[in-house]
């Protein structure tokens, strides 16, 4: 049997193997060589081996018999070892070795693919557990697009990184505690003085609701005002009535917290009692505990829904849940010479920085910074005990999503957590922490996306909106009549919640991009609903052919003979690869591209190859490879079901 009969890694790792014999056998003295393979330019081949003019740098001078980069090529090509994988070989510029697969193997591969699953195609990453640190919300704040975001992406990189057979810790690092909450309390004391007797009640009635402190005020008011309240909790213009002025000054987003910030910052007396709540409350007074942990009960159940609409799942441990640790850990941050007093707080100077990160702010209080320190330091020490308990090396992962005005945060913490120790030093050493930084969500200004009440975009709004428009496009072309209640609200959220992500995710995450529905909802660019669309017809497709794709796996008859055949063959087998560097350097949108153009391969595939043999067999394995194998519904759906599922099946990934 030859060495790469069984499918071993990506096709990249596996002609690394090739040629990193016919390195040792051209330069045997270099032993540090790794081999550099990257794919090429389509008309000079499939793969390149980039090692000969480096090699030169290196070995020129040295007495080597070799007079320049471009003999060291060729002799690079002449010593790889013969492999079916191989059709030809050629030399260009300085010494790139070009390769040009063999159409035989790749269609032996994509079988191979086919029967073994996708699955075993995950791409084999350094690390078996990472944390990913997203969306992470604040309690009484509403939800905003920002954090639309780093749901969004920090879901996709979980996904990926699932995929790839790593253990997530999927962490929701919510901003649950702070000076902020004396505010909170004390407000929500003022607006139910009887809190012990009203509050459960309250929060029952609550329940059902997204935005539930807007409707703590209704429940709040008498019968007669609610009609103006509705105005003001719908975000209208309220009528002129003296009486309920108090409520029309509250603001539609995240009223409770901008409604008790204004008290704060307009009543001194409330001010005091506020920051003497926040005493109480870090004391562990019952009374205040309980109204804290009732104002976060309010705002997880609205945060979940969201999750719940998107299918992410996360495991809250919120700034609360590290508070109790933090002293300890800057006790050893200080034993270690890494704190210094400065104009009254505890800073850590970092080198480079213009500010220090303060680690305790001048009034004794604990911040931001603190608490991610006291994160990072008990994740390491629980990745810690996990290697230690399962008594293996494991590389270890902590990715951060934040918008990329957080950079400097970041950058900061983890410099801190390198000179404790506790993080090697050096970027590509594990265990390792990246920030992933995103930009702005615009609006079609160019400018910050808001509402036109100028107040921050709501993300339930944005969900709804999605879903509201699919449906109506749905309906224009007839499908209420077709379908049930049912299925058109589950198409049109699988449509809607998919268009809404991909239209993230595609772009460069730290490019701005601009929100836009009717572009997003397009189902002729680079959209999910193109990519919903070209496999509803692939699927389709295999459903009218009659065959069956078990017999297919049985029969291994995969011939490649049109050059657009052989296009998507290779396409397909690329796909552990990119996923692999979708999740080395943390772009979901590598992951978008390669989806995107394997539905231009296979739309020029069946546009071209109209009387290939392979015509049902290629679209069933574009089927497979990217879907239907996943969810095992390729060969039996009919379109309308299909939309449904692979509206979830494949954002699985993007
Ligand atoms: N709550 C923060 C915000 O809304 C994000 C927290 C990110 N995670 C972290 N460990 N700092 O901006």
């Amino acid at each position: 049997m030859a060495a790469d009969e069984e499918v071993v890694g990506t096709v990249k790792d596996q002609l690394a193997k090739l040629f990193e014999e016919s390195l040792r056998v051209t330069v045997p003295d270099q032993t540090d060589t790794d081999p550099l393979i990257a794919a090429c330019n389509p008309r000079f081949g499939d793969y390149q081996c980039n090692n000969a003019m480096s090699l030169w740098t290196k070995i020129k001078g040295t007495g080597s018999a070799f007079t320049g980069p471009q003999p060291v090529g060729q002799a690079i090509m002449t010593n790889l070892p013969r492999s079916e994988m191989i059709e030809s070989c050629s030399i260009a510029g300085p010494g790139f070795v070009n390769v040009k697969l063999s159409r035989q193997w790749i269609a032996k591969s994509i079988q191979k693919m086919l029967i073994k699953g996708i699955e075993t195609w995950s791409p084999k990453l350094r690390v078996k557990r990472a944390v990913v640190d997203f969306s992470s919300p604040n309690i009484a704040k509403e939800m905003h697009v920002g954090h639309l975001r780093s749901t969004i992406i920090g879901d996709t990189l979980a996904r990926m990184l699932e995929f790839s057979n790593v253990e997530v810790l999927r962490r929701n690092h919510v901003g649950d505690w702070g000076t902020q909450f004396g505010m909170l309390i004390e407000f929500l004391f003022e607006k139910f003085p009887n809190m012990e007797v009203v509050s459960d009640q309250a929060i029952g009635d609550l329940e059902a609701s997204e935005n539930l402190f807007r409707k703590l005020f209704i429940y709040k008011c008498s019968s007669t005002y609610s009609k103006v309240l509705v105005y003001c909790i719908l975000g209208n213009k309220v009528v002129k009535v003296s009486s309920v002025k108090h409520w029309y000054t509250v603001p539609d987003n995240g009223a409770f917290y901008k409604a008790s910030k204004q008290r704060f910052d307009s009543d001194p007396g409330f001010k005091e009692r506020a920051q003497q709540a926040v005493v109480s409350l870090q004391g562990g007074k019952e009374k205040y505990r309980k109204a804290w942990s009732q104002i976060c009960e309010i705002s997880r159940k609205g945060y979940e829904k969201v999750y719940q609409r998107l299918g992410i799942v996360l495991e809250e441990k919120g700034e609360s849940f590290y508070n109790p640790y933090i002293p300890g850990v800057l006790e050893e941050l200080g034993k270690k010479g890494l704190i210094e007093e400065s104009e009254g707080a505890r800073v850590i100077f970092i080198e480079g920085k213009k500010y220090p990160f303060i680690v305790v702010k001048s009034d004794g209080g604990f911040n931001y910074a603190s608490t991610d320190l006291t994160a990072l330091w008990s994740v390491n020490l629980l990745l810690l005990l996990y290697r230690y308990r399962l008594n293996e090396e494991k590389a270890e992962w902590m990715i951060y999503v934040t918008d990329v005005g957080q950079r400097e945060h970041f950058e900061m913490l983890f410099t801190a957590a390198k000179r404790a120790g506790w993080l090697p030093p050096g970027d590509n050493s594990y265990p390792k922490a990246n920030h992933v930084g995103f930009g702005l969500v615009l609006g079609e200004d160019g400018k910050r996306f808001r509402t036109r009440s100028t107040e921050v975009v709501k993300l339930v709004d944005l969900l709804d909106e999605a879903k509201s428009r699919c449906k109506a496009a749905l309906v224009e072309r007839g499908k209420a009549e077709e379908w049930t209640e049912e299925e058109l609200e589950q198409t049109a959220e699988a449509v809607g919640y998919g268009a809404v992500k991909y239209a993230d995710l595609k772009n460069n995450r730290l490019t701005n991009y601009t929100f836009n529905f009717d572009q997003m909802l397009n189902d002729q660019g680079n959209t999910a609903v193109y990519l919903l669309y070209a496999h509803a017809r692939i699927c389709s497709i295999i459903r009218k052919s009659g065959k069956d794709v078990e017999e297919l796996k049985k029969t291994g008859a995969l011939v490649l003979e049109h050059p657009n055949e052989r296009a998507l063959g290779l396409h397909l087998l690329q796909f552990a690869e990119i996923v692999e560097e979708a999740c080395t350097n943390l772009l979901p949108n590598v992951l978008c591209e390669y989806l995107y153009n394997l539905s231009g391969h296979f739309t020029t595939f069946y546009t071209n190859c109209q009387t290939s043999p392979n015509r049902w067999c290629c679209q069933s394995l574009v089927a497979f490879v990217l879907w239907g194998q996943r969810r095992r519904q390729a060969d039996s759906c009919c379109v309308k079901r299909l939309q449904r599922s692979c509206g979830n099946a494949s954002i699985y990934l993007v």
